[in-house]
Parts: C-alpha cells; sequence; structure tokens
C-alpha cells in the first residue's frame, strides 16, 4: 500500500477526515525535519496508540512529557555500552547452542522454517539479557504468553476496540499479559530480597536503580521484550532470504566469519572488536533493514499545528513516519529496490549525506530506538555463525511479501534447504 500511494502521489500523502486525519511522511528531507522537531510538538500517548493494552499504561512508548523522560533515561542507563558488549559472546554462545541442536537432527539437506529457528534464538537471547541467565530456561514459556498478545496488535482495529467482555480474544491476551506480570513481578522480588550480582542482566540494573516504581519496571521490561523479540526475528528472517538469494553473499559472509571468528572453539574473547571486523555481516544487516525494515511505519501524533516538508499537518493528525518508503527513495539510493550491501562502501559525498538521512529503520532523535544497537549487533552476529557453520539455500527464487502492520515479516516464514557446512 506503502509502494502504491507513493506511486501516485509521492512520499507525502494526507488522507481522512475529521476526527481522523493521517498523515503519512516518507520523504528523507521531511523526515530529517520530523525527527529534529522538539517531542512536545508530538504525542505518543494519542487515542489511537493500541500498544497501551499490552505494553502497559505506564510504558515508555505510549508516555509523553517527564514521564517518558524519567522512564526512558533509566532504561538507556541499563543498556550502557558496558553491558551490550558484555552480550557479545553470548549472542554468539546462544547461537551456537541452537545450531548444535539444529545440526544434530538433520541427515543431510533438509527443508527448515529458519523463522521459527530465529525466533526462538532471539527469544533465548533476549530473556537473558534482561533477566539474566536464570530465567533462560522460562523463555519458551514467556514467549508463548508473548504471542497471543503480539497476534492481536496484528488483528484488524474493529478488534481490538476496548471492551470488558469475558471469554473474547481481548479477555485472552489480557490473562496472558497478567500471566507475564506475575512471572516478571516475582523477579523483581527476587532481586529486591536478593541481587544476582549479575553486571548484564538489565531487571537487575533497574531495580536497583530506584528511578522508577516497581509497576513501572514491569511495563518497560514488558516492552523491551515485545519491541525487541519480534522486530528482531523479523530482521534475521528477511536477512536470511536477501543473503541466500543474492548470489555469492553466503560465500562472501562465510569467509569473513572464519578469519573474523576463526575456528568454531570457545567464545568468550569476543568483544566489540570482534563486532567492528564483521564488516560484511554488518552492511548486510543495514542494507536488509533499508529494503525491509521491521516498522514499515511509526505512528505519533501532531500535538500542535505543524509544518513538515513543507506540508501543513494539523494538530490531531496520526502522523505516520516510513522508514520503508525513505529506504527506498530514489534520489536517495542507485537502483533502490537492489540488494547490494557493497553500497555502502564508500558512497560519493553526495549519496553519502542523503542516505545518512534516509536510512531510518531505528528512529531518530530523542524517540528513537533505544535497543538499537543491540539491535543491529544481534543479526550481524548471528548471521556471521550460521553462515560459518551452515550451508543453506533458498527453496524458491523469489522473495516473499511481506506482511504485518506492527512488525514486517516475510509471508510464509523462511523455509530453506540447510545442512551443516560440508567444507
Ligand atoms: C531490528 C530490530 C528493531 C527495530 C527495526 C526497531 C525499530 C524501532 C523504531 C523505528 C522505534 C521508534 C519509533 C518512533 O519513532 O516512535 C523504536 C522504538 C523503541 N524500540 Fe526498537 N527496534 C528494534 C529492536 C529493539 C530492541 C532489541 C529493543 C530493546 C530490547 C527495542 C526497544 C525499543 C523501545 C523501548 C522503543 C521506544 C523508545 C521511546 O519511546 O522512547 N527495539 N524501535
Amino acid at each position: 500500500m506503502l509502494d502504491e500511494l507513493r506511486s501516485q502521489y509521492g512520499p507525502m500523502v494526507g488522507f481522512g477526515g475529521g476526527p481522523m486525519r493521517v498523515a503519512v511522511v516518507g520523504d528523507p528531507a521531511a523526515l530529517r525535519e520530523l525527527f529534529g522537531t522538539p517531542t512536545g510538538s508530538f504525542r505518543w500517548g494519542h487515542k489511537f496508540n493500541v500498544l497501551g493494552f499490552v505494553v502497559g499504561e505506564g510504558s515508555m512508548i505510549v508516555s509523553d512529557g517527564p514521564d517518558h523522560k524519567r522512564r526512558r533515561s533509566s532504561v538507556q542507563a541499563a543498556f550502557s555500552r558496558r553491558r551490550l558488549n558484555g552480550w557479545i559472546p553470548t549472542i554468539v554462545e546462544r547461537t551456537d547452542a541452537a545450531v548444535d541442536v539444529l545440526v544434530s537432527a538433520l541427515d543431510g539437506p533438509a527443508r527448515v522454517e529458519l523463522s521459527s529457528f530465529g525466533r526462538s534464538l532471539v527469544l533465548d537471547i533476549v530473556v537473558r539479557a534482561l533477566f539474566g541467565e536464570r530465567m533462560a530456561a522460562r523463555a519458551p514459556e514467556i514467549g508463548s504468553l508473548f504471542q497471543r498478545p503480539q497476534d492481536y496488535l496484528e488483528s484488524p482495529a474493529i478488534r481490538q476496540l476496548p471492551h470488558p467482555f469475558p471469554g473474547t480474544r481481548r479477555a485472552r491476551v489480557r490473562a496472558d499479559r497478567k500471566a507475564l506480570d506475575a512471572i516478571i513481578d516475582g523477579e523483581i522480588a527476587n532481586r529486591r530480597a536478593s541481587p544476582t550480582g549479575d553486571a548484564l542482566d538489565v531487571l537487575e540494573a533497574l531495580a536497583a536503580d530506584g528511578g522508577l516504581s516497581d509497576a513501572e519496571i514491569r511495563d518497560q521490561v514488558v516492552t523491551l521484550l515485545g519491541a525487541g523479540y519480534d522486530t528482531t526475528s523479523a530482521t534475521l528472517a528477511w536477512m536470511l532470504w536477501c543473503a541466500a538469494l543474492s548470489p555469492g553473499l553466503w560465500q562472501r559472509l562465510r569467509s569473513e566469519a572464519d578469519e573474523v571468528y576463526g575456528p568454531i572453539r570457545s567464545t568468550s574473547d569476543f568483544d566489540e572488536s570482534t563486532l567492528a571486523r564483521l564488516d560484511l555481516a554488518n552492511r548486510t544487516m543495514r542494507e536488509t533493514t533499508r529494503l525491509h525494515p521491521a516498522g514499515v511505519i511509526s505512528p505519533r501524533e501532531a500535538a500542535v499545528d505543524l509544518t513538515i516538508g513543507g506540508y501543513r499537518i494539523p494538530k490531531g493528525t496520526l502522523i505516520l513516519w516510513s522508514a520503508h518508503l525513505a529506504g527506498r527513495d530514489p534520489a536517495a539510493w542507485a537502483n533502490p529496490l537492489d540488494f547490494d550491501p557493497d553500497r555502502f562502501i564508500d558512497p560519493p559525498d553526495e549519496r553519502r549525506a542523503l542516505a545518512d538521512i534516509a536510512w531510518v529503520p531505528f528512529g531518530r532523535g530523542a524517540r528513537n530506538c533505544i535497543g538499537f544497537a543491540l539491535a543491529q549487533m544481534e543479526p550481524t552476529l548471528i548471521i556471521a555463525r550460521l553462515a560459518q557453520r551452515l550451508d543453506v539455500q533458498a527453496v524458491t527464487l523469489q522473495k516473499p511479501r511481506p506482511v504485518g502492520m506492527v512488525v514486517n515479516r516475510p509471508s510464509g516464514g523462511t523455509p530453506m534447504l540447510v545442512s551443516a557446512r560440508a567444507c
């Protein structure tokens, strides 16, 4: 729909009327203006934001003003550079563990649904990062409690209208969220009673920080799970498609990983320099998120009358800014629909500046993605390790259609012919 809108009307489109006015903003220069506008000119806790029902009304993602600032800064402190770098060996180690299980079940090349493989792996990593090692065994339970709320967010808007009726889908989502709350509340109480001392555990850092109430901590943790799990696994799924369909790329990723990771062995000395040297894997992630950002549109409401990109946007308009449109903008990118990770190597100056403002899969400014560093490092480290350990072949030459309003993922998953690396 976004592509059709652009081909008919351009990258800035307004429609609707009365209480429901919508502005789609996909022009890179207009996006730069949008991200540079003070956050007080927008509202995230607006009437169209259905996320609050799932992540909780105390979540930063549906908060504004001083509440947002306080909640975000507590979480930001927990996502310190030191903690992020500490997760690097864990990400590779967990990828190895998942590959070991996968390979042990294979007897020669077999069709494997790599989306499901990637989802379990990413969930395992996110649960360890948020709650520490001791909750790792409960990752599948947490994942299944999250599934229904996430599916609900993807259901038609009419189904998401608030109501208190029991026995409905909304009631079941409420029950799942309650069960999830009980797990998280228990963990917060545990941390308060006896801190684990795990320097990498985000929940422990939030509990020790003192800036948030327990209910606020719980809503931020549910937000981080929700924002970090589906988005990153969808990105990994698209990366696998792009890498498998791009001639020679899997081999190039493998050669780089062999050089950087070395032979399969202990991962304990992997650190930020390991990540920095995975240049092709990083460009593959960048190129994939340019073409297939996990969020094709992100909503915010105009809290005042605005002018963006020369267009007047009245107060109350729902603004849908689009990383998808900017990532395919023909003025910013040469052959925008081609998948080419090498386009990020020394682009000409006039393209560099445009490309910088047109690559916005994680947003920009004061409301950008708080997990952007983790979200980039995870699929980069994982794809490199997968290329090193697996032979992967796409079962069709056609990239799947995208599906998902909240999280953009390949329809039909990621079925691939997979075997342990032959040579
Ligand atoms: C590929 C993966 C991801 C993508 C593409 C992505 C994308 C985004 C985008 C575009 C926004 C900004 C929306 C806006 O302007 O309103 C955002 C916000 C956010 N993201 Fe991510 N994200 C990803 C992964 C993660 C991870 C791993 C976490 C944390 C574990 C995370 C946590 C958040 C949070 C908490 C916000 C809200 C920030 C705020 O309201 O101040 N995201 N994300």
